[in-house]
């Protein structure tokens, strides 16, 4: 079975572990302070489960989420991660990350900043509008009626074609918004940011979404 490697073991990264060893998979966690500090999430997940450093998780991951705040995105390793599918999960939130002008003025998104950092990986915008707890709580099986989808974007098919299947066995719909230049559509303050959403209202919202500068 595949791995999943993690760089952030937070609120998003250790639900995302959670729904991983659930469905079969094997990961390895990685924080800022070090494996010694995840002790206790390794001890919960179980023999599917290790912590290590974020270079061991990505080296490690066949697929790797980056699940930290975007101030360290600069962080994270580029070259065990060269070919790879990375899943960003991160928003802007200036009070948190510090202003970053091109986010600011919008001439580009969060997850363009990391595949620009990430040169030769395949990166797909995932799990940046649900609420950390409702990841273990909202999925369901495929084909129940008014289940929870969540939005996708990234500029390689068959990255997006990996990870929809991922969140279709996390128990989750998805919708493609596109290319990752429109990962903007569910950005903090749009109306699909937050809400549990299905398929056919999550396509409204995107639709619905608009700029900054034009609200
Ligand atoms: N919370 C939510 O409901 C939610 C929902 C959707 C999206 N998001 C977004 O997802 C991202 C993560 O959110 P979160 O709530 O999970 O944050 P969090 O609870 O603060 O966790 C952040 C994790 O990133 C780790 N980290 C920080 N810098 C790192 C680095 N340079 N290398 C490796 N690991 C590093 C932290 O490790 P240490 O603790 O050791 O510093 C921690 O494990 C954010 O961009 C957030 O906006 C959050």
């Amino acid at each position: 079975m595949a791995t999943i490697g993690l760089i952030g073991a937070g609120h998003i990264g250790s639900q995302i572990a959670r729904l991983a060893v659930a469905n079969g998979y094997n990961v390895v966690l990685s924080n800022s302070r070090g494996p010694q500090t995840l002790s206790a999430l390794v001890k919960e997940l179980g023999a599917k489960a290790r912590a290590g450093t974020a270079l061991e998780a990505a080296k490690a991951g066949d697929i790797v989420v980056v699940t930290i705040p975007l101030k360290s995105y600069r962080q994270v390793p580029v070259e065990p991660l060269a070919g790879k599918v990375v899943i960003d999960t991160n928003n802007y939130y200036p009070e948190r990350d510090g202003h970053i002008p091109e986010l600011d003025s919008e001439s580009t998104t969060t997850s363009e900043l990391l595949q620009a950092h990430l040169p030769k990986s395949k990166v797909v915008k995932a799990f940046n509008h649900i609420y950390a707890a409702e990841l273990t709580t909202h999925g369901q099986p495929a084909g129940s009626k008014d289940r929870r989808a969540l939005v996708i974007a990234g500029d390689d098919k068959v990255a997006k074609k990996t990870v929809t299947h991922l969140l279709d066995r996390f128990g989750f719909d998805t919708v493609d918004a596109g290319p990752l230049k429109e990962g903007w559509r569910i950005q903090r303050d749009t109306p699909g940011y937050g809400p549990r959403r299905t398929a056919e209202e999550l396509r409204r919202d995107l639709a619905a979404a608009r700029r900054y500068a034009d609200r």
